[in-house]
């Protein structure tokens, strides 16, 4: 494995050893949260301040977690050519700085309208930078069955899902009508974060090592050919 390799595998890395971890104590926390309400089981009565503070560090985490994905892929195809000039790439880097902030500042802020404000712009600063051609998406056209399977669109969505949680905290704490839809948005993301185990070990699979690439860059993907090696 090479240094480049290493960078890939972060973020599969930090999703296995810390999100995956924090679904289960937060998802769990969450469960007990409501039996402690609804059906009276005797349980501590921080159960749903740990639940609200656990949410919080998973919700930052998978941000961050992304962040990283495309701070990788986008860093490694765009050095590696000459098609992005040094200001493309500074102006991208900058809209990472941004949506970093973004989420710090989301983290900080008390009133509804700047959490509304930070959500979104965090949101779209992760859509901003999963425009890039350098990120890999399955495709774009939510008709199509490869745009369910698609790991990036699986990963904004969760992030958005994430978002909302940490936007909407105060309004889940204290109004039955936002814990609803707290759990139905929840539900959602359990499945999600599912299915992004599933296309993410997919997605590792079929990338090559560093030095494999050139040869596999001869292949012929759709007919499954690649030249014969001659030695
Ligand atoms: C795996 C993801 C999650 C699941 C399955 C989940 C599930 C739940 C459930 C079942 C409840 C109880 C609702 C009720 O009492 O009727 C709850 C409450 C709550 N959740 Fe979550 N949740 C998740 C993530 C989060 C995150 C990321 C945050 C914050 C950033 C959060 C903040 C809260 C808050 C503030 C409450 C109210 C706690 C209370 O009543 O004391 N949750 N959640
Ligand atoms: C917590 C759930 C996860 C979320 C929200 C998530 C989200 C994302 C996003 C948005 C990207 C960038 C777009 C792309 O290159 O496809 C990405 C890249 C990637 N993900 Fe995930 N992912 C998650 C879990 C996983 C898991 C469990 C694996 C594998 C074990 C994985 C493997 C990868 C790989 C190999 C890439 C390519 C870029 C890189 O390695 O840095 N992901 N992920």
């Amino acid at each position: 494995m090479q240094a480049m390799d290493w960078l890939w595998i972060i973020h599969p890395f930090l999703a296995v050893t810390l999100i995956y971890p924090l679904v289960g104590v937060v998802a769990r926390l969450g469960l007990q949260t409501r039996q402690r309400r609804v059906q009276k089981a005797k349980l501590p009565p921080a159960t749903g301040r740990d639940h609200s503070d656990w949410g919080q560090w998973l919700a930052a985490a998978v941000v961050v977690v992304v962040l990283i994905a495309l701070a990788v892929v986008i860093a490694s195809k765009a050095l590696g050519s000459s098609e992005r000039g040094a200001t493309a790439l500074i102006a991208l880097l900058l809209a990472w700085l941004g949506t970093l902030s973004a989420l710090v500042a989301l983290l900080r802020v008390q009133g509804a309208g700047l959490r509304l404000s930070f959500s979104l712009i965090t949101w779209l600063g992760l859509l901003t930078l999963g425009a890039q051609p350098e990120v890999f998406r399955l495709s774009d056209n939510p008709l199509e069955p490869a745009f369910w399977q698609s790991h990036y669109w699986g990963g904004v969505l969760i992030c958005g899902l994430m978002l909302f949680n940490l936007a909407a905290r105060p309004e889940i704490l204290r109004q039955l009508r936002w814990r609803r839809l707290h759990i139905a948005a929840n539900a959602l993301a359990a499945l999600l974060f599912i299915s992004q185990g599933l296309s993410g070990t997919r997605d590792l699979l079929e990338i090559p090592l560093h030095w494999q690439q050139p040869f596999l860059n001869q292949c012929n993907w759709s007919e499954r050919t690649c030249p014969s090696q001659s030695r």
